[in-house]
């Protein structure tokens, strides 16, 4: 990149000149949050695609995702700034292995958390998001057995406010298993008036703690709509930065993880977008994300139904 590239300037231009669309989560750095012509959770940046009628889609998120984008709106060039943005929940479900639970219980229907790769998708009734997981578990019959997966911490919560007992596959987000109760009980004592924000992917024991337990876009509304002007916020630290912005007189303070040394508790997968590898892939086209056609062709299936509850 040549040096004194205004690269915000550049990239907006390149996208006119592709008709390319930047999407973002809410965990990525607060320039691209800024750049990019939508911002959402999993489910709105699902929602969003299925209907936008650019060529081009940059997903500033991770790598499941970018694969979701590509499922539905096959014909786009769906690009993600760096290939190596993974998902430690999407990894802690290996397709293969999925299967073979799935084989092994089947007189369940299977719902999976869209954290998933789009082979465990393939495998999947039904998907759902932090947004939307009650809402689907619910349109199921109470009688109908169930398998929930990825993650053990989302399935646990969604079982103890449905009163369901679904079968949970064991896995977990590394970034949201980090917090600390032990920190999170000394931020509480130190502004007992704050309101604890919270994401169904943590632990039950920081769940409990909760005043509100949502998704990213739920505690963002939350946070906005609030009398309250003090809030303590269990998620990844990059939804501050549209917290901040939709409310610049209230405090948000982070938690941070059970480390020592952070102060923030940052997903490293989310935080490997940059400017710099934006303006690279418009450039070059590159790196693309492709899903085999057998494979999106049944993982279309349960994206397009949660699509349908959700609507
Ligand atoms: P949301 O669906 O709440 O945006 O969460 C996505 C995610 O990756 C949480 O770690
Ligand atoms: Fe995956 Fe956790 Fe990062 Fe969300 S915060 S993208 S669940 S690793």
């Amino acid at each position: 990149i040549p040096e004194g590239t205004d690269l915000k300037k550049e990239i907006r231009r390149l996208c006119k000149e592709k008709n390319a669309i930047i999407m973002a989560h809410y965990y990525t750095i607060g320039d691209l949050q800024d750049i990019a012509d939508f911002v959402g959770d999993s489910l709105a940046l699902a929602q969003k695609a299925a209907t936008t009628d650019a060529d081009v889609i940059v997903m500033c998120g991770v790598h499941f995702m970018a694969e979701t984008n590509k499922i539905l709106c096959p014909d786009k060039t769906i690009l993600i700034p760096d290939l190596n943005a993974s998902c430690s929940l999407a990894e802690s479900c290996p397709a293969d292995e999925f299967a073979d639970f799935v084989a092994a219980h089947p007189d369940h229907k299977v719902i999976s958390y869209v954290n998933t790769s789009a082979a465990t998708k393939a495998v999947t009734d039904v998907v759902v998001t932090s947004g939307n997981a009650r809402q689907i578990v619910e349109s199921f019959p109470e009688d109908q057995p169930l398998i929930f997966g990825p993650d053990k911490n989302l399935g646990n919560y969604i079982n103890s406010i449905t009163g369901r007992e679904m079968l949970l596959w064991d896995g977990a987000c590394h970034v949201h298993e980090r917090f600390s109760v032990e920190k999170l009980v000394a931020l509480k004592k130190e502004h007992p008036d704050a309101k604890v924000l919270v994401h169904p992917e943590c632990k039950g024991a920081i769940v409990k703690l909760a005043d509100v337990v949502g998704s990213t876009a739920r505690l963002l509304k939350y946070a906005t709509e609030s009398a309250n002007t003090t809030f303590l916020v269990v998620t990844e630290s990059g939804i501050l930065h549209q917290m901040q912005k939709a409310c610049p007189e209230k405090t948000f303070i982070p938690v941070p993880p059970d480390d020592a040394t952070c102060a923030c508790n940052e997903c490293n997968f989310m935080r490997l977008n940059t400017l710099e590898k934006v303006y690279n892939a418009l450039k070059f086209g590159w790196p693309t994300v492709d899903v085999p056609k057998k494979v999106a062709e049944r993982a279309v299936r349960p994206i397009n139904k949660m699509l349908e509850i959700s609507e």
